[in-house]
């Protein structure tokens, strides 16, 4: 952490002020701001962000229903805990017609969107998931579908667009090429992770980034760039939440992030893009009963149930004590709206694509990073 001294909050609360109308800052003002969060500063940013969120999409929370397809992969970054070192992970994948079925089911619950998420599982070939894409599309009529399957080739991506994906969730992780460093093995670079995204934006997908709060080594610096990279990539989705150990990871021992400061960055996030489509992400709610509750009053305006297959639900294990019961389940739908209905706001399922007019979505499109 940075050793410079707080900004008096009047002067952050300023910046915030700018922030809301001009939708940029500086690097240095978002370090400054990160250095000086306080609860006050965060209520600030929260008063300011609500009704930004609320402008683009009213009291709206979207639900996208979450299946975890594949728990393989063959990438060993440090802070997760079904990287491929870890040997205790019990593994599991699902086959293209257990997906299947869990979009039927979904459906039938009125989701909307379904979000493929896995490992990097050489499994899942082109030709496979390009005809379960297919099959996705045909059999849940006006969906959206959303892959967040790791770093593929741009030829990849095109044919699974071309199959029908819509939406590509991609963490980036962290901005800076340092901190990436030490949070990912040498095989894996920021340089391919920013390709990625390009690539994605630059075929025609809704793109999501995102990063961790308080993973190892993160200094208010690099969550500085991380804002400014989020300022300049203008993601349509970004999903953010606490670093959780892991037991079985190297980073076993580190601590977790902050509630507070996710809090804090989701409203920066939603002052920098009004109409980003932004999560109360499950590592939220896990490290706080009322997390996903606290994220949508921060200015969140997305959750994302788990519709995986029960008996493989525990077995996604990216860090200890995931939740996947309760209101985090998609077959609690009706608890989830009440909670959401209990702080002012209404569950929808309907696809709720980003809301950009057609010409900012063109003018964004070529947009280098
Ligand atoms: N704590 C919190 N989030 C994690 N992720 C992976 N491991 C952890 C962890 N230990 C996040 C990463 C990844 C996403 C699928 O889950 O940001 O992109």
């Amino acid at each position: 952490m940075s050793e410079q001294k707080k900004t008096p909050f009047a002067e952050c609360a300023r910046l915030l002020d700018r922030l809301a109308e001009t939708h940029s800052l500086s690097r240095e003002e978002y370090a400054l701001l990160v250095r000086s969060a306080s609860p006050e500063l965060a209520s600030y940013a929260a008063q300011k962000a609500v009704p930004l969120r609320k402008q683009w999409y009213g009291t709206d929370v979207y639900l996208r229903g979450l299946i975890e397809i594949s728990s393989y992969c063959r990438n060993d970054c440090f802070y997760c805990g079904i990287r491929r070192g870890n040997i205790s992970c019990e593994r599991y994948r699902l086959t293209p017609e257990q997906i299947l079925a869990c979009c039927e089911r979904g459906f039938a619950l009125g989701f909307r969107t379904f979000v493929l998420q896995g490992g990097e599982d050489a499994f899942y070939t082109d030709a496979i998931l390009c005809e379960l894409i297919r099959s996705v599309k045909e059999r849940c009529p006006g969906c959206a579908v959303t892959l967040s399957l790791g770093e593929r080739s741009r030829e990849s991506y095109e044919q699974l667009f071309a199959a029908g994906a819509d939406r590509y969730l991609l963490r980036h992780e962290t901005a800076d090429p340092v901190h990436y460093a030490k949070l990912h093995p040498p095989v894996q670079t920021l340089e391919n992770r920013m390709r990625c995204l390009r690539d994605l934006r630059e075929i025609g997908y809704q793109v999501g980034c995102g990063f961790m709060v308080g993973s190892p080594y993160q200094t208010d610096d690099c969550l500085a760039a991380d804002l400014k990279f989020i300022e300049e990539f203008q993601p349509d989705m970004c999903g953010i939440g606490p670093f959780i150990p892991h037991h079985a990871t190297p980073f076993a021992q580190c601590p977790a992030g902050s509630v507070d400061q996710t809090l804090f960055l989701l409203s920066v996030i939603r002052l920098i893009c009004p109409h980003i489509l932004l999560p109360a992400t499950t590592a939220l709610g896990t490290l706080s009963s009322d997390g996903r509750e606290r994220g949508i009053l921060a200015g969140a305006n997305v959750i994302m149930p788990n519709l995986s297959p029960e008996e493989d639900r525990g077995k996604y294990e990216l860090y200890d004590n995931k939740l996947y019961t309760g209101a985090e389940a998609a077959e609690h739908r009706r608890r989830l709206e009440e909670r959401l209905q209990a702080i002012g706001y209404t569950a929808v399922t309907a696809r709720g694509d980003v809301r950009y007019s057609k010409m900012e979505n063109e003018n964004l499109k070529g947009k280098n990073i």
